[in-house]
């Protein structure tokens, strides 16, 4: 007896004229007196399945007209090549099952608000434009890894569970830790510079904690870093590691995605531009170019979103913003040998009004200065003695960066908001599901 092929439904073109017997789920359905067209989705993607008045008995016919949206189904039929539709084929129905019904689904083809589509995230993960974003997200982590492994580096991992802030004070999420207190990691960046002193060129990619108490279009309190670090690497040379990064991770978007780009209606020819170089705009000069394009900002300030808004305007990439105030960046910044206000910092800004994707920056190298800025930002030096024998074993200049996986999905995509770059998003104000 001969088994009946069952792909995944974007792997149907290898069926054509043969019978197969397709696993998912009702996407939505249209019937008439004489034909039913089912629109079966298996996570893979949507195909049409046809089912004429003569093609199956009475009962299953008659059936079909109260088949509900998310029921799941097992449907037997043939594969014909289809031009009209998006995927190519469609299945002359023989046969199907109903699995598990689906009454009164709540997320139907109308419109629903977001608050109402949050709530109902686990559900809302079957659409269609969840589908492609989230498959653009997947792409994205697996571009990362690629291109870390490929420049050679190695994947260290970095704790969840920390002593002490890397980031400021401001934004840590606390829990105890049997006696004691411990913070959620906000960064693992000073792990991964042990980790370039013992390897030389590392990254690592897991989730970070920022109990932002901001509610905007870029803020999570959960989200995913990759952050490469490199010993002997410069500020200019962690501004091409980035760069090379960036344009990579996009172009395998763009190679893999098409589909996904077109569910979400993504201007490609936008993403296209990130092949050309990337401009890299001194603070200073960045400053100019706000006040001359009417900010109120002054030297010393750091960008508010609006500001990242205006500048990214102007540009088709994203720009390279370098040597911010030492003042506005974290204790660990070089401060630049030629004027010690400054740091030895880069933001990379995304366009289209996206803003920063990238932090990043040459690290304080000696021992001294860096106990000293321990100092000026009040943190416990205690914590920080295993960092600091960094430097007094074999003190090198090192460098690296931290992406935001959300905002770059976001930008990829072209997303209003990060809440739908993740599949459960963690929110000042949500938690749940
Ligand atoms: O600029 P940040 O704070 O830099 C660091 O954490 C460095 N220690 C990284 C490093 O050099 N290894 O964060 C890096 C990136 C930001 O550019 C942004 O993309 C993302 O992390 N990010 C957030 N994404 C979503 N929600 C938040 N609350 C975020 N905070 C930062
Ligand atoms: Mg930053």
């Amino acid at each position: 007896m001969s088994t009946i092929a069952s792909p995944r439904i974007a792997d149907i073109g290898q069926c054509v004229n043969q019978t197969v017997c397709l696993k998912g789920w009702l996407y939505n359905r249209r019937s008439s007196k004489n034909v039913h067209f089912l629109e079966l989705r298996d996570g893979s993607a949507i195909i049409q399945c046809v089912i004429g008045k003569n093609d199956v008995s009475p009962e299953l016919f008659e059936a079909a007209a109260n088949l509900s949206q998310e029921t799941s189904l097992m449907i037997t039929g043939t594969v014909r090549e289809d031009s009209r539709s998006d995927l190519g084929y469609e299945i002359g129905v023989t046969d199907y099952t109903v699995v598990g019904e689906a009454t009164d689904y709540p997320i139907t083809p109308k419109e629903h608000g977001v608050a109402f589509l949050m709530e109902n995230r686990h559900l809302w993960l079957r659409s269609k434009r969840q589908n492609a974003i989230l498959k653009i997200r997947h792409e994205l982590v697996n571009a990362i890894r690629d291109f870390f492994n490929q420049e050679d580096f190695t994947l260290i991992d970095a704790p969840i569970f920390t002593p002490s802030a890397c980031e400021g004070t401001t934004n840590l999420f606390e829990t105890t830790y049997f006696d004691r207190q411990a913070y959620l990691t906000q960064s693992g960046q000073l792990y991964m510079e042990a980790g370039a002193m013992a390897f030389g060129k590392v990254y690592c990619f897991g989730p970070t904690f920022r109990a932002e108490k901001s509610k905007t279009r870029r803020h999570l309190t959960e989200f995913w870093m990759v952050e490469p670090e490199v010993a002997y690497n410069t500020l200019y040379d962690n501004m091409d590691l980035a760069e090379k990064f960036l344009k990579y991770i996009v172009g395998r978007v763009l190679e893999n995605r098409k589909l996904e780009l077109k569910v979400l209606e993504r201007d490609i020819s936008a993403l296209e531009k990130i092949q050309k170089p990337f401009p890299r705009i001194h603070y200073n000069d960045a400053i100019k170019k706000l006040q001359e394009l009417g900010s109120d900002i002054v030297w010393g300030d750091d960008f508010g979103a609006d500001d990242e808004t205006m500048l990214t305007k102007e540009f088709d990439t994203p720009i390279m913003v370098h040597h911010y105030p030492a003042e506005i960046k974290a204790f660990y910044m070089k401060k630049d040998p030629e004027n010690s206000k400054l740091s030895l910092s880069v933001d990379v800004l995304a366009p289209e009004g996206y803003g920063e994707i990238i932090g990043g920056g040459e690290r304080e190298d000696n021992l001294e200065v860096l106990e000293k800025a321990i100092a000026a930002h009040d943190l416990p030096k205690e914590h920080f003695e295993w960092f600091l024998d960094l430097r007094r074993y074999g003190t090198v200049p090192h460098a690296g960066f931290g992406l935001g996986l959300e905002r770059a999905v976001a930008w990829v995509c072209g997303l209003h908001h990060v809440r739908e770059t993740i599949p459960f998003p963690r929110l000042m104000d949500r938690i749940k599901p």
